[in-house]
């Protein structure tokens, strides 16, 4: 069976502008998903929606290492470039960039954006660092690519209105698209790091989705959100979870803590608990 070409790679700046600039020339709309690769059906469907909604898409696979604190995972994260490059290739992408560290970091780098508003509180409470580093690495890759759209995942829902908030701010001309969540048959949201679980820690880690459906019912029902809250993070902890870092509540749009009086369809939920050294994360619309 004749095997297909494999997927062109740019490594520079200059490279992946060029095959852009071509596009454009030709009147094609571009669109782009940025990932750390270890690439899974979620990233997939990324690709997929950005395939549907551009002619041309442009996939990053790049290892940031400025979004991870020391003593993090950034040297044992997966990487496995050729497989990636397999998998966006029978997706539908037109071209991965995979940049070297020292092309997006040159020496004598100097310059973080960091933001407030949504970037409060959260996934900042545990990881400090991580929006700094999310920030700046996706404004560089949006410039780099300038593409009509991007999309990014709802499951770090927090990153995506961060991004949202990012673009808006820094006049970037550029629509962010939330790609829905996948997820395995037990609720699971599908992640890189799942690949990290023994299958003990597997079977509870599907408690998080089901719990965090349970507080969505209680909000609809009228409890108020520190309540719920509180008996989700017990019966994380019950479910065998070694540490919740957050359930919470929020407004869908701004991540504040909501009025007492608003309407639960004006709510997200959100939760962040740790199993094994694992860190999951899980989100959902009440
Ligand atoms: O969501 C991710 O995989 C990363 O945070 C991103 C957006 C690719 C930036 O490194």
């Amino acid at each position: 069976m004749p095997q297909p070409n494999p997927l062109d790679a740019a490594r520079t700046v200059e490279e992946l502008r060029a095959r852009v600039a071509a596009w454009r020339k030709e009147g094609l709309r571009i669109g782009f998903v940025p990932t750390m690769g270890a690439l899974h059906e979620g990233h997939l469907s990324l690709v997929r929606l950005a395939a549907e909604r551009a002619d041309k898409v442009v996939a990053s696979v790049f290892v940031n290492p400025t979004q991870f604190a020391p003593g993090e995972d950034f040297e044992s994260y997966p990487r496995n470039e050729a497989r990636d490059a397999g998998l966006l290739q029978q997706t539908g992408c037109d071209l991965l960039y995979a940049p070297e560290r020292d092309e997006m970091y040159a020496p004598g780098f100097a310059t973080t954006v960091t933001l407030s508003g949504p970037a409060e509180g959260l996934e900042t409470d545990r990881r400090p660092h991580f929006f700094n580093g999310v920030a700046t690495v996706v404004s560089k890759l949006l410039n780099q690519v300038r593409p009509d759209i991007a999309v990014f995942g709802e499951k770090d829902y927090q990153q995506l209105l961060v991004i949202r908030r990012l673009v808006v701010d820094l006049d970037l001309d550029v629509d962010i698209i939330g790609g829905a969540t996948l997820r395995e048959e037990d609720g699971l949201a599908k992640s890189s790091r799942n690949a990290y679980l023994d299958a003990d820690q597997r079977e509870v880690a599907g408690a998080l989705n089901r719990i965090l459906h349970t507080v969505c019912d209680e909000l609809r029902a009228g409890e108020a959100p520190p309540r719920a809250e509180q008996r989700a993070r017990d019966a994380l902890l019950r479910a065998g979870f070694d540490g919740v870092d957050y359930v919470a509540a929020r407004d869908a749009g701004t991540l504040n803590k909501p009025e007492d009086d608003a309407p639960a369809d004006t709510l997200r939920v959100l939760g962040a608990a740790r199993i094994g050294g694992v860190r999951l994360i899980d989100n959902m619309a009440v």
